[in-house]
This record gives C-alpha cells, sequence and structure tokens, in this order.
C-alpha cells in the first residue's frame, strides 16, 4: 500500500510545504533536487534532507512483504524517514536516534514523537549521539535487539563503520542494515570496510536516488527480490554510462562516421 500521499498529508497538516522527487535535469543540475526538503514561512526545516520520493518507493517494495519488529534508525531529522518507516511497519516498535546536532533537529524529535502518537504509531525518537549512545538507546527502547536498523546520520566513511560497528551486536539473525548516500556521499570505503568486517552480503542499491547500500544475509527471499530490482550489475552500468557518452557527443560520432565513410582505405584511423 503507497504511503506517499499519507506522508505529504502529515507535514503539510503541520503547516509544512514538502518538495521531493523533483528531476535534477529539470532543477538546473541540482543533485539534491530528488531529496525532501520541508519549509515554513519561507524558512528550511530540513538542513540534512530527507529521504527522495523514489526511496520512499524502495522502501514500500521492501516492506510488502518482509516484516521486522524491532526498528532502529541513525538519523532523524524531522522525522521524514521514521515516520516513513513506521506508517510502513505498523506492526514494528520504532526507535530514532538523533544527536541534535543539525539545526532544528531537536525540534524534529519533539514532532515525530508527536506524529507518532498522533498515528498510534510505536515510534519513539530520542536524543543521542551513535556510536556512544546507540547500545543505550536499544536496550531502554527495543529490548536490546534490532531486526532492521537504517543509517542516515553523519556522511563519513569514519562515521558509517562507526555506525555498523555500535549497530552490530544487537543485530538479530537475518537482521538487515540500510546505508543512505553511500555513493553519493562518496561512502564506498566505508561500506568496503564493513565488507570485510560483516557476516553478510553487501548490496549497491544503484536504483535509490542516494544510491544506497544494504547489508543482509541473503536468506530472506522478501529481502532479496527487491535488492535484486534496484541493484544494477557493473557491465550494465558501464553499458548505461557509455550509452549516455554516445548520446551526449552523437554530434560528434555522427560527424566522425561521415568522416569515416569518405576515407576509405584510411577509415581505421577514425575510431568509434
Ligand atoms: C541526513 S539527516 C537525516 C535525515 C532523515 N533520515 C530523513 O530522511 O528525514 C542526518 C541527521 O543525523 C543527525 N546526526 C549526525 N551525526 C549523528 C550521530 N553521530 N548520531 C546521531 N545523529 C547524528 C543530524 O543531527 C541530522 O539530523
Amino acid at each position: 500500500m503507497p504511503i506517499i500521499n499519507k506522508l505529504f498529508e502529515i507535514y503539510e497538516a503541520r503547516g509544512f510545504e514538502v518538495s521531493s522527487g523533483l528531476n535534477p535535469c529539470h532543477m538546473e543540475n541540482d543533485a539534491a533536487a530528488p531529496f525532501t526538503c520541508l519549509f515554513k514561512n519561507g524558512t528550511t526545516y530540513t538542513n540534512g534532507l530527507g529521504i527522495a520520493m523514489q526511496e520512499i518507493y524502495f522502501l514500500e517494495c521492501l516492506f510488502a512483504d518482509y516484516r521486522p519488529k524491532k526498528i532502529f534508525l541513525i538519523g532523524n531529522s524531522f522525522g521524514w524517514s521514521t515516520i516513513a518507516i513506521a506508517l510502513l511497519n505498523p506492526q514494528a516498535r520504532i526507535v530514532a536516534l538523533d544527536s541534535g546536532g543539525d539545526p532544528k533537529s531537536l525540534e524534529g524529535l519533539e514532532m515525530t514523537n508527536d506524529i507518532g502518537r498522533e498515528l498510534t504509531l510505536d515510534v519513539k525518537a530520542v536524543k543521542g549521539i551513535s556510536p556512544q549512545d546507540v547500545g543505550t538507546a536499544v536496550a531502554e527502547h527495543l529490548d536490546g535487539s534490532i531486526d532492521f536498523c537504517f543509517i542516515d546520520g553523519l556522511h563519513t566513511n569514519e562515521q558509517i563503520v562507526l555506525d555498523y560497528k555500535a549497530v552490530q551486536p544487537f543485530l538479530t539473525e537475518n537482521g538487515v542494515m540500510l546505508f543512505h548516500d553511500a555513493i553519493s556521499c562518496g561512502m564506498e570505503p566505508g561500506i568496503e570496510e564493513i565488507k570485510e568486517l560483516a557476516n553478510g552480503n553487501i548490496d549497491y542499491l544503484q536504483g535509490t536516488s542516494s544510491g544506497m547500500a544494504i547489508l543482509h544475509s541473503g536468506n530472506l527471499s522478501e529481502v532479496t527480490a527487491t535488492v535484486k530490482t534496484f541493484s544494477f550489475d557493473d557491465r550494465l552500468l558501464d553499458f548505461m554510462k557509455q550509452k549516455h557518452r554516445q548520446e551526449k557527443h552523437r554530434h560528434l560520432h555522427r560527424w566522425k562516421r561521415s568522416l569515416k565513410k569518405r576515407a576509405g582505405p584510411f577509415s581505421f584511423l577514425f575510431t568509434q
């Protein structure tokens, strides 16, 4: 069941204007255009942008059949991803941690809890810093275990490894960890380090706007089906990049081809 209309309505009912899912090509090549911004009275409330509309669709696919019971998030901001995940998992207990470091993110914690109460979702947004406060938050609010974790806090290679190490001891068998912005923020080195440490598969989800990465056991068909749809092998990606380059330079290619035709025995001088 899609949740995107409801998610917009929840924030609009609180006086926000929501921008999400815009195409960078239509927005002066702004790479941030697909991500979610909340505005009120001309002020941005989301310094740390919320996940993109296409990523909500990814979550809808992921949670169509996969039903984790205990969910933990690092990086709540204004609760956009917390509430999205809660709407998709009404059966789950959801705990979101935020350091309050981003402007207005403390207000965001309060608002997330208000929304959770209003919708009778089992959501708790708490102030705390990863990695040092993860253990306490998980012990206090999740009885010491996590089935699904979404990591969207500080986007550095060092920090995502720290986030992983803080969460990993609590992850249940077949537990899943999802990392936002892995490709967009150049966190592949951190992800590769986690790959070395982790017991499981890590896949890049190039079909998500930020290029998320997902750690999963490979044993849950309801997870692997969605991972397969949103990830692409290197050969196909190279082909698509090449195709894009060719289209960009198609006039040059046409010109080269026509020169090649005319060059007769010297046509080998003109490569494609
Ligand atoms: C990109 S925003 C999160 C966006 C949110 N997931 C969403 O989709 O709406 C990152 C948030 O992580 C918080 N943060 C940064 N470093 C953190 C840390 N080490 N521990 C906990 N929260 C952190 C910031 O205060 C900020 O609110």
